[in-house]
C-alpha cells in the first residue's frame, strides 16, 4: 500500500544516490507541486538545491513577499527575482491572449536562464511535474513541448540542456498534497487554489498595464479574503476576479461615475477539464460586491459569472 511516509523515504534515498554532490536549480511558483518537489530535493541535497522564485508582476496581491517568506522559513535556499518591469514591458501593446501568454513564457525563460547562470557548475533542472502532466505533454508533443514552443529563436536556453530531475512524476495531485502534509509544508501552500502561470495577465481582458494589475489585485484580494473568512475557500476548486474592459455608469455621492466592471468567478471541479459555477451564498456575494465597490478606485460594478465548462472555460482568456 502506498503511504506518503514510505514514498518520502525511498524518494529521498533515491535522490541522494542519483544526485550525489551535484547542484540543482528549480523554479518555484508558489503552487503545491513546485513547493513539494523543492522540499523533497532540499531534504536530499540541502544547499545544493538552488530555488528561483520570479515575481512576474502578475501574481496576487502581496503573494510574492508572503510566499517568499514562507519558503525562507522552510529553510529553502531561494532567490526571489523582481522582474515585474520586464514582464510589463513585454506585455505593452499586446491584447491577443495567445500573444500575451507567449510573451510571458518568453520573458520567464530569459529571467530564469539569467538566474540559473549565476549558479556555478549546475548539473540538473528540478521540476514539480506530476503524473497527469507527464501523460498530457507526451500525448501532445513530447515532454517540455510547451515551454520549448515559447522559446522560438536562438535555440534552447542553457538551463533546458540540463538533466531533468522530477521527484513527483509518478504522483497524482492528492498524493502530492499528502506528501506535502507529511513533510510539514504550510497548509496555506498545500490548500491553495490552482493559479495559471500567466497569472492576472489572462484575467485582465485585453492589454495589461501595471495600473490595471493594481486594481485587479485589490478586488481579487477582497474576494479571496472573504471566501476564506466566510469558510467557503476550501469548498471552491478555483476562484478569482476578472477585470473587464467595459465601463459603465454609476453614482457615488452626488457624482456620476464611469468606471470598469469586475467579474467574480468561482468553480467546482475535479481536474479543471469540466467545471460548474459555485452557488455562493447571496449574503457573501453582497458583502464582497460592497467591499470592492467602496474600496477599489476604478471599479463601480461587480458581476458574477454563472457559466459552466463546457461550453465556457474557467478563465476568460
Ligand atoms: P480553462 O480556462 O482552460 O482553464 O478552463 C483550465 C485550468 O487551466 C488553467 N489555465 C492555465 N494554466 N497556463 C497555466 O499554467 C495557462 O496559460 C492557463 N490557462 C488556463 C486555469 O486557471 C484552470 O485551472
Amino acid at each position: 500500500e502506498w503511504t506518503s511516509e514510505s514514498f518520502i523515504e525511498t524518494t529521498i534515498a533515491g535522490l541522494k544516490e542519483k544526485l550525489g554532490d551535484d547542484k540543482v536549480v528549480l523554479g518555484l511558483s508558489g503552487g503545491v507541486d513546485s513547493s513539494v518537489a523543492a522540499v523533497l530535493l532540499h531534504q536530499a541535497i540541502g544547499k545544493n538545491l538552488y530555488c528561483i522564485f520570479v515575481d512576474n508582476g502578475l501574481l496576487r496581491k502581496d503573494e510574492f513577499e508572503s510566499v517568499l517568506d514562507s519558503y525562507k522559513h522552510m529553510g529553502l535556499n531561494v532567490t526571489g527575482v523582481d522582474a515585474k518591469q520586464r514582464f510589463y514591458d513585454a506585455l505593452e501593446g499586446l491584447s491577443d491572449p495567445e500573444k500575451k501568454r507567449k510573451a510571458i513564457g518568453r520573458v520567464f525563460i530569459e529571467v530564469f536562464d539569467d538566474e540559473a547562470h549565476k549558479v556555478q557548475d549546475v548539473k540538473w533542472l528540478g521540476q514539480g511535474t506530476i503524473y497527469p502532466d507527464v501523460i498530457e505533454s507526451v500525448s501532445v508533443n513530447g515532454p517540455s513541448a510547451t515551454i520549448k514552443s515559447h522559446h522560438n529563436v536562438g535555440g534552447l536556453p542553457d538551463f533546458m540542456k540540463l538533466k531533468v530531475v522530477e521527484p513527483l512524476n509518478t504522483l497524482f495531485k492528492d498524493e502530492v498534497r499528502r506528501v506535502g502534509k507529511s513533510l510539514g509544508i504550510d497548509p496555506n501552500i498545500l490548500g491553495r487554489h490552482p493559479f495559471p502561470g500567466p497569472g492576472l495577465a489572462i484575467r485582465i481582458l485585453g492589454e495589461v498595464t501595471p495600473e490595471k494589475v493594481a486594481i485587479l489585485q485589490q478586488a481579487d484580494a477582497i474576494y479571496i479574503n472573504n471566501l476564506r473568512e466566510g469558510g467557503v475557500y476550501d469548498k471552491v476548486w478555483q476562484a478569482g476576479a476578472i477585470y473587464l474592459p467595459v465601463q459603465s455608469v454609476g453614482v457615488m455621492g452626488d457624482e456620476r461615475t464611469y468606471e470598469n466592471v469586475v467579474c467574480l468567478r468561482a468553480v467546482e471541479s475535479l481536474d479543471g477539464m469540466t467545471a460548474d459555477w459555485c452557488h455562493l451564498p447571496y449574503p457573501l456575494l453582497a458583502k464582497i460586491s460592497n467591499e470592492i465597490i467602496n474600496n477599489v478606485k476604478g471599479i463601480n460594478r461587480v458581476v458574477y459569472d454563472i457559466s459552466s465548462k463546457p461550453p465556457a472555460t474557467i478563465e476568460w482568456e
